[in-house]
Parts: C-alpha cells; sequence; structure tokens
C-alpha cells in the first residue's frame, strides 16, 4: 500500500518518528526553513498531520492542505487545533488522553510540594554549603490546606486524590458542579479566596484565555500558590508576575507558559516561583504510550477502522 503522507508540525521523538516514517512519508514542516515552499510542494498530496499537545495549526495553514484527513496530536490538550474547523471540514482530530493522566497528576502534586517546602532552595542551601552555617528556615505544610482545582477533569481528579493523600481538602470549580465528594464553586473568584493552593488542570483554548488574571491572583492573595499544568494561555502571564512580584500571592509552580519555551526574564528573576520545562507528561513510559496512540489513530483511520481517541 501507498504510505500516507503526512506534515510533521512540532519537533517528535525517535520513538515516534521511527513507526512514522515506517508508515507515513513523513514532511518535516517544523524543521523546514522555507516553510511557504514546502507546502507549495507538497501540500496537495497532505493526507495527515502530526503535531504536539503545545503546537498549533491554524485555519490559513490547513486551508494550504485540501486533501487533509486527519490530525493526530501528541498530547492530550488539542487547544492548537481549530476543532470546529475541522468538523465543518470532515476532518478527524485524534489526541493521547489517559495515559498522560498520572504523569501530570504527579508533576502537579510535586509542584505543591516543592512550592509549600521550598525544597528547591533547600536543594541550593545545601549544595552552597550554607547548612554547616545554620538550618533551612521552616516552611508550610499541606495537612490541613485547601486545594482548588480549576478544571476537575481526568487529571484534576487525579491531582485531587494525590492532594487528599497529603492530608489537604479539595475544592473546584469548574462548567458544572459534578457528582463528587468535593466542594464545588461556581464562582472562580470565591475559589481562589478559599483555596490555598489554586491549581490550573482545565483546557487551553480561547474559553479560558487569561481565566486567572490579577482579580483571582488578588483573591488567592498573599497565603497562596498558583500551580500551573494545564496551558500557560490560562494564566495572564503578567499579572502573575506582578502578583509575585509584590507578594500578592506568595509563590508559583508553572509547568506551562505563555510563550513556550520563551520564559519571561522577570518570571525567572522570581525566587518564590518554580519553573519547569513543560515536563509533566515527560516520561519514557508516558511518552511511548502517547507516540503508540499517535501511530495506531493514523493507522486505524488509514485502513478504516474506528480511531481509538477520537476528538471529532
Ligand atoms: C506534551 C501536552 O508535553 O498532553 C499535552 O497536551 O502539552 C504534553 O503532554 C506535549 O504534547 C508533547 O510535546
Amino acid at each position: 500500500m501507498e504510505k500516507p503522507p503526512v506534515l510533521v508540525l512540532a519537533p517528535l521523538p525517535d520513538f515516534l518518528m521511527e513507526p512514522l516514517r515506517a508508515a507515513h512519508v513523513c514532511h518535516d514542516y517544523f524543521h523546514a526553513e522555507d516553510k511557504n515552499a514546502l507546502l507549495t510542494e507538497v501540500g496537495a498530496e497532505i493526507r495527515g498531520i502530526v503535531m504536539a499537545g503545545g503546537s498549533v495549526s491554524p485555519v490559513p495553514l490547513l486551508e494550504r492542505l485540501p486533501g487533509l484527513e486527519i490530525i493526530s496530536v501528541f498530547g492530550v490538550g488539542y487547544d492548537g487545533v481549530p476543532v470546529d474547523w475541522c468538523q465543518g471540514h470532515g476532518i478527524r482530530v485524534t489526541n493521547t488522553p489517559d495515559v498522560l493522566t498520572e504523569d501530570v497528576a504527579d508533576t502537579a502534586s510535586a509542584l505543591v510540594l516543592m512550592t509549600s517546602r521550598r525544597l528547591i532552595a533547600a536543594n541550593r542551601f545545601l549544595h552552597a554549603g550554607a547548612w554547616t552555617r545554620g538550618p533551612f528556615p521552616l516552611a508550610h505544610a499541606l495537612r490541613g490546606k485547601r486545594a482548588g482545582i480549576v478544571g476537575l477533569g481526568r487529571i484534576g481528579k487525579a491531582i485531587a486524590h494525590r492532594l487528599e493523600a497529603h492530608g489537604m481538602s479539595v475544592a473546584y470549580h469548574g462548567r458544572a458542579r459534578q457528582e463528587v465528594a468535593w466542594e464545588y464553586f461556581e464562582s472562580l473568584i470565591e475559589l481562589a479566596e478559599a483555596a490555598d493552593f489554586l491549581i490550573v488542570a482545565c483546557p487551553g483554548g480561547a474559553a479560558t484565555k487569561h481565566l486567572i488574571n490579577a482579580a483571582v491572583l488578588a483573591a488567592l492573595g498573599a497565603k497562596g500558590t498558583l500551580i500551573n499544568i494545564a496551558r500557560g494561555s490560562v494564566v495572564d502571564e503578567a499579572a502573575l508576575i506582578a502578583a509575585l512580584q509584590s507578594g500578592v500571592i506568595r509563590g508559583a509552580g508553572l509547568d506551562v507558559f505563555e510563550n513556550e519555551p520563551q520564559v519571561p526574564e522577570a518570571l525567572m528573576q522570581c525566587e518564590n516561583a518554580i519553573l519547569l520545562p513543560h515536563l509533566s507528561s515527560g516520561t519514557h513510559e508516558t511518552r511511548r504510550e502517547m507516540a503508540r496512540l499517535v501511530v495506531e489513530n493514523l493507522a486505524a483511520h488509514f485502513s478504516g477502522e474506528p480511531l481509538l481517541t477520537p476528538v471529532c
């Protein structure tokens, strides 16, 4: 069978590129110096797109691919895909849910621990030889504190269970109340007021852009810490930097940023922020499972089988 040509929009690991190349003619849009020339040359023959959770496939690009049938996202978040447009044009979209839930929740709970116990600063303190001159300052306990989860999907729930194991209580905000024992806040501001840790676990995209703004950060207040493992777009980064600099909030633990991989210098200077390079699903085990789903969704589509994990 002829290998269906796909356009690759992101830098992808070898364990994904190898099976992709075995099954497809892969055109590397991400690394192409002249992207326009590449589209002129191969746009008409492209039948699939492979992209990462953090990458984008804007409509003007998709319009250059008249034979496009499927977009396979290497990630659970598909906010970079114009899903309504795809639906309107009969283009299928797949993502990689579930397989990364536990790793992402582990990272969120690690950020809660690292920020509350100041573990990174403590590690630096010891490496600098400061322990011989006195003890590391006391930090804050998790026990008895409240986690406010913004977006109680599969990842939000996995985070909630972990934080309960640390003795924290859990409340949440989302589009609707769910059949769960945790307290629901219809108002995000009221959740922020009540929370010691405000944990962002909702999808990115236009509907949640800058949901966490200066008012929400002010409500979280000086006893509060913001954790974000979702998408940088959900947080107004300029407002967050101002809140960290002025002590409006106590701290932040962030795995995602508005303009990755660029992180503002002012944020990097914030001693009360723990910053990770978007690694929450970044384990050998999980990324291989994600890669398998990307490849198997494409294979299912091109052999007329049902998709494994369809978005639309
Ligand atoms: C990945 C992600 O880092 O799942 C997502 O939506 O953003 C992450 O798991 C990314 O897709 C891999 O590059």
